[in-house]
């Protein structure tokens, strides 16, 4: 079976983009003498975060964590997310930056900040390669953006259709 991907995002300016993530977190960083912690959201932060982890030179721990989304009964305000797999360290008095692949609604990584904001870091950050701003139903404040892109599905460099295309370079479009 062959797939019809374009290309979007393409694996060069992928990579020149995380460098520059990399060295903004320095930069932000470099005064700070509490300890750095990246945590990514299992799974599609994965590739994304072991290239930006490469390019921030301050040392630093990586933790993961999983969280599904799981509806109320019946507004999508009642929704809360569920915590599958919880960080393995302890993030109190840490600067904390929590690494997403993609933004959408935000409904997902609000909860997720507001429940980490509860174990009381010194400072909790976002970084996230991709954004979409249209689609947008929780302000969010992201320190640290790639790419912002408009309202289509993309897969790639860690995002997934059906758990598939994660491992491809470069970010496209599939035509399904
Ligand atoms: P939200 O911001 O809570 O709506 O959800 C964000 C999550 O939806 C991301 O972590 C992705 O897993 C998934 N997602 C949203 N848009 C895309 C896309 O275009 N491709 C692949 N996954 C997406
Ligand atoms: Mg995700």
């Amino acid at each position: 079976m062959t797939v019809q991907m374009n290309v979007m995002i393409s694996a060069d300016d992928i990579q020149a983009k995380v460098k520059q993530l990399g060295a903004a977190i320095n930069q932000f960083y470099a005064n700070s003498n509490k300890e750095l912690v990246l945590i990514g959201l299992l799974r599609g932060s994965v590739i994304f975060m072991a290239d930006l982890c490469r390019a921030i030179e301050k040392p630093h721990e990586l933790d993961f964590m999983t969280v599904s989304s799981y509806g109320g009964t019946s507004t999508v305000s009642t929704r809360d997310v569920k915590i599958l797999k919880d960080l393995d360290g302890d993030i109190e008095g840490k600067d904390v930056i929590v690494v997403e692949d993609i933004i959408d609604s935000g409904r997902t990584l609000s909860k997720v900040m507001e429940m980490l904001k509860t174990r009381n870091p010194n400072s909790i950050e976002l970084c996230t390669l991709v954004s979409k701003p249209s689609r947008r139903e929780i302000e969010l404040d992201v320190r640290f953006l790639g790419f912002e892109v408009e309202d289509r599905f993309i897969v790639g460099y860690g995002l997934d259709y059906n758990q598939k295309y994660r491992h491809i370079p470069f970010i496209g479009e599939i035509g399904l």
